[in-house]
């Protein structure tokens, strides 16, 4: 793809699995299956266009109030995942994190995703970040608590604390912010999703549900987000001079 920036952090909230498997006629779980064999693609194809980041949203906080068969359905298919895709994911470079309230995850969902993570650790390609169990808000507040935490007990003065310092205390601080933020399946909004690395991030909407993603909706989306212009608040003029 010629003249195509390539976002150093993209960001997907894969959503539409349910709405996927309704139109068939299926059971919502097996839009959910389908969904996974689509994130091996997605993770391949943006691995070698060179992004270098990439978060998918996989299961929110709030996903945990889902009944309790879909959200069980839900972790073993995330089980099945780590364990058969470690190898490929391996080929392709990729290191894995997670961001999210881990500790909620039932015990063999966590240990096989700390294999997975320990398998992968030495790769320096792509870093895939899962959010799981993860919300915005939960991810402020936990970093909101750490900061408390080191303050009471007199380790960093609170006046020197600004935006990149507070930033710090996010899941997996060495994640930049998200340069683009792809949602599916025609919601056009946020869902508590990465509310601090969101600021200023270029929003893409699609009508796709997420089983029919594939990789021409990705590279759509970085034709468009190559021709947006990211302003971070300053004038064009000043954009202008800072390239000149
Ligand atoms: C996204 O698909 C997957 C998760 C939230 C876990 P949904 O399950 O939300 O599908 P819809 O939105 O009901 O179609
Ligand atoms: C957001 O989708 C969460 C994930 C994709 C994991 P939801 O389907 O949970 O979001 P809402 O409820 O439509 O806002
Ligand atoms: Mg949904």
């Amino acid at each position: 793809m010629p003249d195509i920036n390539i976002p150093e952090h993209l960001a997907i909230i894969m959503d539409g699995n349910g709405r996927w498997a309704k139109n068939k006629g299926l059971p919502r779980v097996l839009g959910h299956k389908k969904g996974a064999e689509v994130v091996r693609d997605i993770v391949k194809h943006t691995s070698q266009l060179g992004v270098k980041y990439l978060t998918l949203y996989a299961f929110s906080m709030e996903n945990w109030l889902r009944p309790k068969k879909e959200v069980s359905f839900l972790m073993g298919l995330l089980e099945d995942y780590l364990q058969k895709e470690v190898v490929e994911l391996g080929k392709n470079n990729v290191r894995l994190v997670i961001s999210g309230r881990t500790h909620l995850l039932p015990e063999k969902t966590a240990n096989i995703m700390d294999e997975a993570i320990s398998k992968l650790a030495d790769n320096n390609g792509m870093v895939l970040n899962l959010a799981i169990s993860y919300g915005g808000r939960s991810e402020i507040v936990d970093a909101a608590k750490k900061m408390a935490e080191l303050a009471i007990q007199g380790e960093i003065e609170l006046s020197k604390i600004e935006r990149d310092e507070f930033g710090q205390f996010m899941y997996n601080p060495e994640i930049p912010d998200i340069d683009l933020l792809i949602r599916t399946s025609g919601e056009i909004r946020i869902s508590n999703f990465m509310l601090w690395r969101v600021a200023y991030s270029e929003l893409y909407f699609t009508d796709c549900l997420w089983p029919d993603f594939d990789e021409k909706i990705i590279d759509n989306a970085f034709i468009e987000y190559s021709k947006r212009e990211r302003r971070f608040g300053m004038t064009d003029e000043q954009l202008a001079d800072d390239n000149g």
